[in-house]
Parts: structure tokens; sequence; C-alpha cells
């Protein structure tokens, strides 16, 4: 008698649990997640809401919009030719509104197929990588690790979309502002009147480089707890994952340029101070950055060189990111990079990728209009630099030249 009845006490309880857990949760199954149970066919399905719903979704977990975009993922029906067929019943896209906001759903239609040289130079530059990460001449730190040893703090440049399923690793001074543009609105994090903005142009520059903005692989701690690494392995597998490079040497003036010569009070106290001190003999550097520009000083670029080549500097604190090594950044031999675009290809580039990710009928990649820094210059610039100190920055950089195929700027290092 005793164990049959708080058999039924249990039941009971757990009944009243479950009810109270439908209760609660009503609420979100009810609205933002019918999604998931639609039927899969490609056609023009509503995962969203309309826009003038779209605020109420704030109030469900966001976990559960990962998942839900990740299981999405697996139910696409799949990345074949871009130049396949669009679904039939897509052709009239402006019938309902809400379908605007399904991109993978109303591919583009390409009648020609991706240009044989550009697909043959992806190509050779994934294999070029392969080809690094094996070969035992190239040697850098961190290179023999797997990806479970690197640390969670190192993993903050990848940003996750869960939505079109890429992922992105961002390296400063690689057109890494417009690029990140385009992942916040392909991923819908910013919206506009309610509706998510669609104009890469129009969001602001600080919110560009907000990582608030952004979903990085070292949030996913946090959100997954020890799911975590397991899902950055299936999103790694499943997702196309790319980034931009650039010559190695030419970043490094476009760092100086862009931090040094402009007034930027962040940098000039955390490092131009440094610089001016250390190297340039000014014991007590201007305070601010307006000051120094008034008495027009700043660290000279060989000033600049010095600071990366001192062991000093690691020693406080490992490169910013805007001078760290893009194999520091993005981990090239853990991470098997499905695109590696070029920054002095970059248009060609852009579209190409743009295209293979199936998003080129959702966002363009922005023209740039700044004064972009030449390879030509290089030359140049360098010639304020001890040759002897160029060839030592070489060696800090050479894992970056050798891994994405730039030549070794003889020029610079022979005379
Ligand atoms: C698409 O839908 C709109 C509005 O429903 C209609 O006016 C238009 O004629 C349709 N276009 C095509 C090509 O069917
Ligand atoms: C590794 O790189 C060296 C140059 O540093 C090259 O001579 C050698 O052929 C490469 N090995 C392989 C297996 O590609
Ligand atoms: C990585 O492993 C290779 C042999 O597989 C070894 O020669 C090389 O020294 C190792 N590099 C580092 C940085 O540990
Ligand atoms: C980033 O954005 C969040 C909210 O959008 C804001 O609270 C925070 O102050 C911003 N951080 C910076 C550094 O602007
Ligand atoms: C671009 O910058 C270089 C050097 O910083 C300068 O000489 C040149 O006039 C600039 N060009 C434009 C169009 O601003």
């Amino acid at each position: 008698m005793g164990t049959s009845r708080l058999f039924h006490i249990f039941v009971i309880l757990g009944s009243a649990f479950m009810i109270l857990l439908i209760i609660i949760y009503w609420d979100d199954v009810g609205t933002s997640h019918l999604y998931l149970h639609t039927p899969v066919s490609p056609g023009p399905k509503t995962p969203h809401l309309p826009p003038q719903q779209k605020p109420q979704t704030s109030r469900t977990p966001s976990f559960l919009s990962d998942i839900d975009a990740f299981v999405n993922q697996f139910l696409e029906p799949g990345t074949g030719e871009p130049t396949d067929p669009a679904p039939a019943d897509a052709s009239n896209q402006s019938e309902k509104a809400e379908e605007r906001y399904v991109p993978r759903r109303e591919w583009k239609i390409h009648l020609t197929p991706v240009a044989p040289e550009l697909v043959e130079r992806q190509e050779q530059r994934r294999r070029l990588l392969r080809e690094m990460c094996a070969n035992d001449s190239v040697v850098f730190p961190g290179k023999n690790r797997s990806f479970d040893d690197i640390p969670n703090k190192e993993l903050d440049h990848l940003i996750v979309d869960d939505r079109h399923g890429i992922i992105y690793c961002y390296v400063p001074k690689v057109a890494c502002s417009n690029w990140k543009r385009i992942m916040i609105v392909l991923s819908e994090r910013m919206l506009q009147d309610g509706v998510p903005q669609r104009d890469p142009l129009a969001i602001p520059t600080d919110l560009v480089h907000n990582s608030s903005m952004h979903f990085t692989f070292n949030k996913f701690w946090k959100r997954y707890s020890k799911f975590a690494r397991h899902l950055m392995k299936v999103k790694l597998k499943k997702y196309t994952k790319f980034l931009f490079v650039r010559d190695p040497f030419v970043r490094l003036i476009s760092a100086y340029r862009n931090k040094f010569e402009q007034r930027n009070e962040d940098f000039y106290r955390r490092f131009a101070q440094v610089m001016l001190r250390r190297y340039a003999n000014q014991p007590t550097p201007p305070a601010s950055a307006d000051e120094a520009l008034a008495v027009g000083v700043h660290p000279l670029f060989s000033h600049f060189v010095q600071y990366l080549l001192d062991p000093q500097t690691e020693k406080d604190m490992p490169f910013n990111e805007h001078w760290r090594q893009v194999y520091r950044l993005c981990h090239p031999c853990q991470i098997q990079y499905d695109f590696v675009g070029h920054l002095e290809t970059v248009e060609e580039d852009a579209e190409q990728l743009l295209r293979q990710l199936r998003v080129d009928n959702v966002v363009e990649f922005p023209a740039s209009q700044r004064n972009l820094t030449a390879s030509s210059w290089e030359t140049d610039w360098f010639s304020t630099v001890p040759l002897e100190a160029r060839r030592e920055l070489y060696k800090l950089y050479e894992p970056d030249f050798r891994l994405f195929g730039y030549e070794r700027p003889e020029s610079i290092l022979n005379e």
C-alpha cells in the first residue's frame, strides 16, 4: 500500500510540474518557435515573424533561437552548385513581406558558373594552407596544438552567423569593418524600426566594432557551458568558414597610419607614449593625443617597428589585434577555412564569396572610399627602418607570409 500511494503522489506531483512548465513556456512555444515544426521543403516558409511582431521575440531565451538556427542548418536542402534553380514558388518575392527575411530560400539565380580561374585561385590558396601546416619547416608557436588546446580567449575573432551557417575570422586592417557590417546584416542583430537593418553602410562605426554586436566563439562557453567545445566543432564542420588577409608588411603600415598618424586618444595613451619614451628619447611625452598633435609629436614608423621587435612588448601583453599575426588570430592550421580572401583582390573575392555563401541577394560588399595603403609604398616606408630590424620583423611575420602565399619582400630585406 505504501509504495503504490507514494507512486500516485509522484505521478500527481509530476503532472502538476509539467503543467506548470507548459504554462510558463507557453508564450515562447506559441510565438517564435513554431517554425521549428514547419515543413522543410525549400519553398517559401516563414521561419520568422512578420516584422511588426518582431520585438516580442526578444523575450525568448536567446539560446533557443540559436539552437533553432542550428537545427535548421542541418535541414537546409544542401549547399550545392550556386547555379542550381531556385525553388519555383519563391519566384514572386514581393508577395509576403516577411519572406524578404528568408535569404537562404531565395538565392540569386546565376546563369553562368563562377569563373574557373577564380575557383582555381581559391583551390590554390587552400592547398597552400594545408601544405604549409603540414610542412615542418614552417614553425610558429601554437602550430602543433589541437583545436581543443586553443584557449577560449584566443577564439574571440571567430564570428558565427547561425542563420546562414557562416563563420568569419576577422583580421583588423583587412577590410574587417566592412565584413563585420555584413555579418551584422546577415545575423539581423541590428533592428531599425523593428526591421533588421539591411544596409551595411548604415550601421554606425562604433556599433560595428562593439563586441556585443557579434556572436563570437569565446562567448559559447557562457551560453552553452559544457557543450561549448562540442558545438564549436560541429559548427566548424558544417559552416562555411572564411577570412581575409593581406601582405603582412603592408598591413603593418596600414595599422601605423591608422592608429598613430591619425588622432587616436586610446592608442596614443596605450602605445604611442610607450614608444616615445622607450625609443624616441622623450621621457615625458605629451599627456594627450591632442597635445601631441598640437606640437606635432608622434612615434615614427621605425619606432613602431622597434616596439614590435622589443621582447618587452609581448611580456607586457600580447600584441594588439591590429598588428597581431593572422596565425594567432585565426588558427589556420586548426580551422580548415573554406575561403581565403586577399585584400589585394577584395572586389573579385567578395563577389565570389557572397555568391558561395548564397547571400549575394541580401548584401553587397561596400566599395571602399578610404585611402588604402598601397603595396607600392612599402619600399618608401621601410627605407627609414634599419636593414637588421627589417629582417627581424620578417622573421616575426614569416608564418603569415608563407601560410597565405605572400612573397618574401626581397627588395626590402636584401639591400
Ligand atoms: C507578385 O506579387 C505582387 C503582389 O502580390 C503582384 O502585384 C505582382 O504582379 C506579382 N508578380 C508576379 C511576377 O507574379
Ligand atoms: C617545406 O618548405 C620548404 C621551404 O621552407 C620546402 O623546401 C619544402 O619543399 C617544403 N616541404 C614540402 C613537403 O612541401
Ligand atoms: C611540431 O611538430 C613537429 C614534428 O611533427 C616538430 O618538428 C616541431 O618542432 C613542432 N613544433 C612546435 C612548435 O612544437
Ligand atoms: C556596446 O553596446 C552595448 C549595448 O548595445 C552598450 O551597452 C555598450 O556600452 C557598448 N560598448 C561600447 C564600448 O561602446
Ligand atoms: C592618401 O594618403 C597618402 C599618404 O598618406 C597621401 O599622400 C595621399 O595624398 C592620400 N590620397 C588621398 C586621395 O587622400
